[in-house]
């Protein structure tokens, strides 16, 4: 049998990020990003991290590269960015080429998974990826390994209530491929990979202050009714969900022990 250890570049390409749906998931999420929040959160998170400037940080599964670039521009940062999507990364390279960051941000395609290099990051980086990765416990073990000691993990991602689910949010995650934990699950496998002072929160409510947002901005997005009213559903079954319970959003920090 084939183990099964994430979605697969053919899969992410072939669904949830064929080019019309990267595009229409951008006009909602804000210029350059694919995740709830935008630059705004973005930014927030990246200050919180308080990294000298030149510091190495990798931005796993950094999709249009948003959050690449602020570290780069906003924050002097030295960046290297990874994306298993080859849609996503084309698009990336061709905002990189056109905003002049190319010398502190390095683009890459690759798995995650895969990656080789060990004690390089003064952090990593990541929005709204791992919920595509099955083998969480091999990525936080890879993750840990790419870290400098005393390196800093700070990352979002989609969680759930335990189980049992509801049969539409259960066949909303079957359909996605989308692999999730609840925060405390969550809190478990990092530490089992080797990590230190864990902080798990459900943030939720803060998530559900997002979509409302970005349900707003929809309206006002220049596309087909039938569009908008296909993308509408989506959010408020979104909102939905996260208002009735089983869908969560997790917001995580973690360091490596020194
Ligand atoms: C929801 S998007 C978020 C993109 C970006 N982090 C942002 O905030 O805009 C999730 C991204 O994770 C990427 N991804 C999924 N599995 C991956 C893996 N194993 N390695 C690297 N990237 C992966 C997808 O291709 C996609 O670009």
């Amino acid at each position: 049998m084939t183990e099964v250890t994430g979605a697969t570049q053919d899969f992410l390409d072939s669904s949830q990020y064929q080019e019309s749906s990267i595009l229409q998931y951008e006009s909602i999420y804000g210029e350059d990003f694919v995740s709830p929040g935008g630059r705004e959160l973005a930014f927030e998170m990246i200050a919180g991290m308080a990294l000298a400037p030149a510091s190495r940080v990798l931005d796993v599964g950094c999709g249009l590269g948003g959050s690449a670039f602020v570290m780069a521009a906003d924050f002097k940062l030295r960046v290297d960015a990874i994306d298993l999507s080859r849609n996503m990364l084309a698009l990336a390279e061709r905002k990189l080429a056109a905003n002049g960051l190319a010398d502190r941000v390095n683009l890459q395609w690759g798995d995650c998974l895969e990656l080789e290099c060990t004690d390089r990051y003064d952090a990593i980086y990541s929005r709204d990826v791992f919920l595509h990765i099955a083998d969480k416990l091999r990525l936080f073990t890879v993750l840990n390994a790419a870290l400098k000691p005393g390196g800093r993990l700070l990352f979002t991602d989609y969680c759930c209530a335990p189980k049992p689910w509801n049969d539409e949010f259960s066949a909303y995650v079957r359909e996605r491929g989308y692999s999730l934990h609840n925060t405390e699950e969550y809190a478990g496998l990092i530490e089992d990979a080797g990590f230190e002072q864990i902080d798990a929160r459900d943030v939720t409510a803060r998530f559900i202050d997002i979509l409302q947002t970005e349900l707003d901005r929809i309206g006002s997005l220049p596309l087909a009714q039938t569009q908008l009213d296909k993308l509408r559903d989506s959010w408020r079954q979104k909102l939905d969900r996260a208002r009735a319970g089983p869908q969560r959003w997790g917001l995580f920090s973690a360091v490596k022990a020194i």
